[in-house]
């Protein structure tokens, strides 16, 4: 068996910041010296797929080197595979998850926004499932229900139970437990009313269907405006600088290592360079 760590970036609900995440945590272990191999499970979109193409182009182009993430056959299938029956999805999925377990110390797996057969079957090989949503009831919703007149935390929803169900069956078929963090993204300075709020029912629900509450990431331009070179504030340096560093700069990568922190890489070496400037 094989004892690479499985990452899975998960929620339903679309721009949540799922593959703004697995690219920012997968350029972070990259730095750290990690093995890491990636699998894109949005076989539309495939964003995860295009961020790396465009990093291999941007990297050959400037004759800059990165480290870059052991790639995946399930990508370059992808939009075949959008075609195929959830079966044949799921027995590819099964057969790339294996060569990527076997070849990597890290798995991140980027999920669509929408409840799959292979979303599904990622759900249930996660060690550890990380779930962004942007700071609004809106997203809330696809964890919890809240009254219309209290705001009071009512139960779990759909993804809420999606999760649930991945970790009843890893507990039976493995005996092995699924961490879950969920964290804010794309926090807006001016919102103190409505995250408060949010913040009490996120506390609540975290009690109730067992997951932590991971740090926040602001919006920032800078999470988003690298994406066309492949690159992340992971990856800045000296020479590896297509647009000017400032302040906002160090502030994410602050923001990131604290997300590193949470998700439990404190301990990798090198992990320190992620702040450093
Ligand atoms: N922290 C952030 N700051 C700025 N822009 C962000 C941030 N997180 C996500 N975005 C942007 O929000 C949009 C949705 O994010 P994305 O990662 O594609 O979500 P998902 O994969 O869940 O659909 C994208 O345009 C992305 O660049
Ligand atoms: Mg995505």
């Amino acid at each position: 068996m094989s004892q690479a760590s499985v990452i899975v970036v998960g929620n339903e609900k679309g721009g949540a910041g799922k593959s703004t995440i697995a690219i920012h945590v997968t350029t972070a272990l990259l730095h750290a010296g990690a093995k890491v191999a990636v699998l894109d499970l949005d076989l539309r979109q495939q964003t995860l797929g295009h961020f790396f193409a465009n990093r291999a182009a941007w990297l050959a182009a400037n004759s800059a080197e990165a480290p870059m993430p052991i790639e995946h056959p399930i990508s370059a299938a992808g939009d075949a595979l959008a075609k195929a029956s959830p079966e044949d999805q799921v027995a590819r999925f099964d057969e790339a998850f294996a060569q990527a377990a076997e070849a990597a110390e890290f798995v991140i797996v980027d999920t669509p926004g929408s409840d799959t057969a292979i979303s599904r079957a990622a759900h249930r090989r996660a060690d550890l499932i990380v779930t962004p949503m942007n700071d609004s009831f809106v997203d809330f919703d696809m964890l919890g229900v809240v009254d219309p007149v209290s705001l009071e935390l009512k139960r779990h929803s759909l993804y809420a139970e999606t999760v649930w169900d991945s970790r009843k069956q890893r507990a039976t078929a493995e005996r092995k437990q699924i961490d879950w963090v969920v964290l804010r993204n794309r926090l807006a300075p001016a919102e103190a009313r409505n995250r408060r709020r949010l913040d009490t029912r996120v506390q609540a629900l975290s009690r109730k269907v067992g997951f932590r509450v991971g740090p926040g990431l602001r919006d920032r331009v800078i999470y988003r405006e690298l994406f066309p070179f492949g690159l992340t504030v992971a990856d800045l340096s000296p020479t590896i600088r297509p647009v000017p560093m400032g302040l906002q700069h160090v502030a994410a990568r602050q923001e990131l290592r604290a997300l590193m922190t949470a998700l439990g890489f404190n301990g990798l070496d090198g992990a320190e360079r992620i702040a450093a400037e």
